[in-house]
């Protein structure tokens, strides 16, 4: 008899082999050893769970599709990984509601096809979305290039279905954007990161879907001219719903080792535009923003039709697995500055002589600075150069992440760096949601 024996409504795993894919998530950091695997397929074992963990003195680490960031998910010392991936629920698409409700076990691209087999768009789209599921999404409220227009998961959660300590799931909020009876709970769990309770399902605000999509490959002469674009195309009224970038490091690790498609890239350095109001492939619409862009670029591709848009996305959307695949080992940023900053932080990170390449979000100013060698970086030495980073976008008016979260890899950055105030109230919050600690404990603060 062990502290699992007789779980109900559950798959108990505690063979070695079976366990170790749970070691990790996709950040550089690995976890220990959990005392098992649990996928409960009910209340009644989230119930017995809770009970059991608080009487055993062990902890619950959450897990979705393990597509994870910053080791969220990934167990710490005397904890059991609590996998929802078989969390049982229904797919339900509102169109009279706009809304979308789902369990967390759900994937986000069948949440996203649920939605536009209403024609419908459920914007959120991080880079894993064809791997990840729902539940990850909102417990880190992920973000993704649609950001830019669109805001993070967060914006689109009208209410969650959450266990709490009382080994009970509790539900916050209401199918209507307008609520506002009292502080939001349901928001307070996304992004929360587990820390709080187990985000098990929600609801989810839609919109009717884009019919029209400007997608334009802008190869520019000069990287410091891309850095002002996000605030010159602000300033002139264009938001676009995507603008990504590659920094010329980047591009030249794609271009000498990439893929076929990657080795062709033009430009000292290259973003991804993309448009989708109404109106927005009209001729008009394009001439204007040639007025602008047509001045920084080196060539520009614009795509006629979906199979030149795709293959336009295509690059951008390898590019972290590719880097990942090149340099195993390497660790991969998500700091933010303000848009009016990008130039003056590039300017700093050279200063600082830190060896990276950057790609991401150039539009809303999330960054993802990769230390491709920090694996052979003397430990003492990759922890300066990364406290440097994240002091550089700090002093800048950013964050140290803008998607990915804290999880274990940034908690000693987030707790050094924050405002002690800060970590006090989140730490009095974890107090009286999790009195005894069992809720992904090591994790954010
Ligand atoms: C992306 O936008 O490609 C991912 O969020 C970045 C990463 O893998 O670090
Ligand atoms: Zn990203």
């Amino acid at each position: 008899m062990d502290a699992l024996t007789g779980l109900p409504e559950a798959t108990v795993i505690r063979d070695l082999e079976s366990m170790e894919p749970f070691l990790r998530d996709e950040s550089h950091v690995r976890g220990t050893l959990p005392l098992a695997v649990v996928k409960p397929r009910g209340p009644a074992a989230l119930k017995e769970l809770v009970r059991r963990a608080k009487a055993e003195g062990f902890g619950l680490v959450p897990r979705g599709a393990g597509t994870g960031k910053a080791g969220g998910c990934v167990p710490t010392e005397r904890t059991v990984v609590v996998d929802l991936s078989a969390w049982p629920g229904e797919l339900r698409v509102s169109p009279q509601d706009l809304c979308l409700s789902a369990p967390a076990s759900a994937l986000l691209r069948d949440v996203k096809a649920a939605a536009e087999g209403h024609r419908l768009f459920y914007p959120p789209d991080p880079n894993s979305w064809e791997s990840c599921a729902l539940g990850g999404t909102l417990a880190t409220n992920a973000g993704g290039p649609n950001a830019c227009k669109y805001g993070m998961t967060r914006h689109w959660v009208l209410s969650v279905d959450a266990l709490l300590e009382d080994g009970a799931v509790h539900s916050f909020g209401i199918s209507s954007v307008k609520n506002n009876a009292g502080p939001n709970l349901g928001q307070l769990l996304i992004g929360s990161e587990g820390i709080f309770g187990f985000i098990l399902g929600a609801t989810v605000r839609l919109l009717p879907q884009p019919r029209e999509f400007c997608t334009l490959l802008l190869p520019v002469k000069r990287w410091a001219d891309l850095l002002e674009l996000p605030g010159q195309l602000c300033a002139a009224g264009y938001l676009p719903s995507a603008f990504e970038f590659f920094d010329p490091a980047v591009l030249a690790e794609l271009r000498a080792h990439g893929p076929e498609e990657a080795r062709r890239l033009p430009g000292e350095a290259l973003a991804i535009l993309e448009f989708d109001e109404r109106g927005c492939t009209s001729e008009a619409f394009l001439a204007g923003l040639l007025d602008l862009l047509g001045p920084l670029a080196d060539g520009l591709e614009v795509a006629s039709d979906e199979r030149q848009r795709q293959g336009i996305w295509a690059v951008r959307r390898l590019t972290s697995a590719f880097l990942k695949e090149r340099h195993p080992r390497k660790v991969s940023e998500d700091i933010v500055v303000p848009r009016s900053r990008l130039g003056e932080f590039f300017a700093g990170l050279e200063r600082l002589d830190i060896p990276s390449v950057s790609y991401g979000h150039l539009g809303d100013g999330n960054l993802h600075v990769n230390l491709l060698a920090a694996g052979e970086t003397e430990p003492a030495l990759l922890d300066q150069q990364l406290m440097d980073l994240f002091r550089l976008a700090l002093r800048l008016g950013g964050t140290l992440s803008g998607e990915h979260g804290i999880g274990i890899a940034k908690r000693d950055a987030f707790l050094a760096l924050s405002d002690p105030a800060h970590i006090q109230v989140l730490r009095r919050l974890k107090q009286a949601l999790d009195p005894c600690g069992i809720f992904n404990p090591g994790k954010v603060i």
